[in-house]
């Protein structure tokens, strides 16, 4: 059965990036040699194991068709939307056109440069015969403490089974699909496509990831990827 699964990726990256504080969207800034988003859709397209990907591209974005990657025939576009859900819906109803419902699909953030092919891979093995799918995560490393809006301390929150969500974030397309559609209808604005599935009802399995799976959010962050880049080309 396993065998006969077929993994796409869609990729949202239709984000302005306003913590970055930068002229371009983070997306666009160069790493390593490259753009950050040239860095994530080779590494999903690379992976023996992918059938394609979609990217979304907000509709006024001047930078995509600069790359050499926008003429790339596995590598689809759709148009981004207001947030990052409605990006990923779009990204959903391309790849419907040509995917099948009971496809796999990885949503992966395209400010996720460092994602490693080991984590694709395990995901894929821990999850190919899973009834719902699941995602990458990191089990909570400090102490937690939950604030008012002043920032004064109101509790200090145990961190056992407590865990950072990562992408890729893996589920069946139309699952997903539906999913999405109805936390949309009821104005929920999901942050992670995990939460839309929660949202139904259905539990996502976490998959322990790899720390250096960062996604690029403030200025200091460019410095951390570079760095984890090298070393990934190193070992
Ligand atoms: O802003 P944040 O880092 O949470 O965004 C996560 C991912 O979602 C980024 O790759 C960003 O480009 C994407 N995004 C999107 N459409 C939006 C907002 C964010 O595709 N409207």
């Amino acid at each position: 059965m396993s065998s006969l699964n077929r993994y796409w990726s869609v990729v949202p990256a239709a984000g302005v990036g306003s913590r970055m504080a930068a002229a371009v969207p983070k997306q666009y800034l160069h790493l390593h040699g490259k753009t950050v988003i040239e860095h994530t859709l080779s590494r999903l397209c690379n992976h023996p194991q992918m059938s394609g990907v979609v990217v979304s591209i907000s509709a006024g974005d001047e930078h995509w068709q600069q790359l050499d990657l926008s003429s790339h025939n596995n590598i689809h576009v759709a148009t981004g939307g207001v947030e990052r859900c409605h990006s990923v819906l779009n990204g959903l109803q391309l790849l419907s056109g040509f995917a099948d419902e009971n496809d796999w699909v990885m949503v992966h953030d395209a400010a996720r440069p460092c994602i490693h092919h080991d984590d694709l891979s395990h995901m894929i093995d821990v999850l190919k015969d899973h009834p719902v799918g699941g995602l990458l995560g990191l089990p909570m490393a400090d102490t937690m403490k939950r604030s008012n809006a002043a920032g004064e301390v109101l509790e200090t929150v145990s961190r056992e089974n407590l865990w950072r969500a990562l992408t890729p974030q893996m589920f069946r397309l139309g699952q997903l699909q539906q999913a999405l559609q109805v936390a949309l209808a009821d104005a929920f604005l999901v942050t992670d496509d995990a939460s839309a599935i929660e949202y139904i009802g259905l539990k996502p399995r976490l998959i322990a990831g790899r720390g250096d799976n960062i996604k690029i959010t403030r200025p200091e962050d460019l410095s951390l990827a570079e760095m984890y880049l090298a070393q990934q080309e190193k070992s």
